[in-house]
């Protein structure tokens, strides 16, 4: 079993300056988190609409290299895919001895496209919980669980570091939080396989169950209702993560039970379980990663092709419409 951390000392880094490079998803929500707790923070970005929203929010935004030299922690808030470069171009240059990076995922470094220099502590503090979900948390007095890993350990206190971190963006130290002891290695892989298996299975799914559903006349709207637009899906999951994956099920009429008992299964095929260790194959040998990486260098063409497919489906129009009516979407 991992080891469970539920906090840590904050006070490790009350008096160090925390360059968050990247306003977005992440960035934004624990650079917010961080300055109400009182920490000092400072935006490194690029000058776009992001840097301006972090102005708007009243912090002081830096180029890149800029908040690297006055940051004593560092924190990579950016995209994975574009991290590489910026690190290379930006962030390695102004780095010094004894400053500490953090990554969000374990994506750059596990896979070597980042590779740091020995005399800097690298941590991974991975949050399991999206930017919204950060911010909201923390607004609501409650943690939210995050994977962490040290790759380079100069200080001899970088597991300290990444509990300190951890509970200063407010994902320890509170009801529902915990920090997993991990690996970038362990972390990589997971998110990937979450991402190449179930989590894009089920998106499809439910497009192909919206396309089996109007084949059989029923009404768009209640099709879309039934299968996602009604947010029931958001009560089931939160079930799930509460209660667990099939001790929720118990919440469910007898005869909704039985059908997920007798037809669940037959969708996990032996295809599907070739697939599986297929994708854990592409992610584990880099394989994925390399692809994902071309795909960034060609200009993205198969990623664009693949959005153009989904935007001209069936599910994808008439959600538009149904989005639209209901004041969802502009
Ligand atoms: P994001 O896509 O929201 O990042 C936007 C930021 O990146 C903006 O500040 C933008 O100015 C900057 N940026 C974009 N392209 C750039 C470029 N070429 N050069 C310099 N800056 C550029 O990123 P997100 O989703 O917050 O992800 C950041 C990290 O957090 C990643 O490592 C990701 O794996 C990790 N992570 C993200 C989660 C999420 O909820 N999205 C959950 C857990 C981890």
């Amino acid at each position: 079993m991992a080891k469970l951390y539920f906090d840590g000392n904050m006070e490790l880094i009350r008096n160090m300056v925390i360059s968050i490079i990247g306003f977005g998803n992440q960035g934004s929500a624990q650079a917010l988190n961080l300055r109400d707790g009182g920490f000092r923070v400072l935006i490194g970005n690029i000058e776009d609409e992001y840097a301006k929203r972090a102005r708007d929010l009243g912090f002081t935004v830096y180029s890149i290299p800029e908040a690297v030299k006055l940051g004593n922690v560092i924190v990579m808030a950016i995209p994975d895919e574009v991290q590489p470069e910026v690190w290379v171009k930006d962030i390695q240059p102004n780095l010094s001895p004894g400053k500490i990076v953090i990554f969000l995922s374990g994506y750059n470094v596990f896979y070597g496209f980042i590779k740091p220099p020995r005399d800097v502590d690298v941590i991974m503090v991975a949050p399991r919980m999206i930017g919204e979900g950060v911010r909201e948390n923390f607004l609501n007095n409650k943690g939210f669980p995050v994977l962490i890993g040290v790759s380079n350990d100069y200080s001899g206190k970088a597991w300290d570091y990444a509990l300190a971190y951890s509970k200063a963006i407010g994902a320890i130290g509170r009801p529902g939080g915990v920090a997993v002891e991990s690996s970038f290695e362990e972390e990589t892989i997971t998110d990937l396989f979450s991402e190449h298996t179930w989590a894009g299975a089920f998106l499809f799914l439910l497009a192909e169950g919206y396309n089996v559903l109007i084949e059989n006349g029923v009404s768009p709207e209640a099709a879309m209702l039934e299968l996602w637009a009604s947010g029931e899906l958001v009560a089931i999951t939160k079930a799930i993560a509460e209660k667990g994956l099939f001790a929720q099920l118990r919440g469910h009429s007898t005869t909704s039970q039985y059908g997920h008992l007798t037809w669940g299964p037959h969708y996990v095929t032996d295809e599907v379980k070739r697939l599986m260790r297929e994708a854990i194959r592409q992610i584990k040998n880099g394989e994925f990663a390399r692809e994902w990486a071309l795909e960034k260098m060609l200009g993205y063409p198969v990623f664009n092709r693949l959005w153009d497919e989904v935007m001209k489906s069936r599910a994808w129009q008439d959600e538009d419409r149904l989005y639209k009516l209901l004041g969802r979407r502009k």
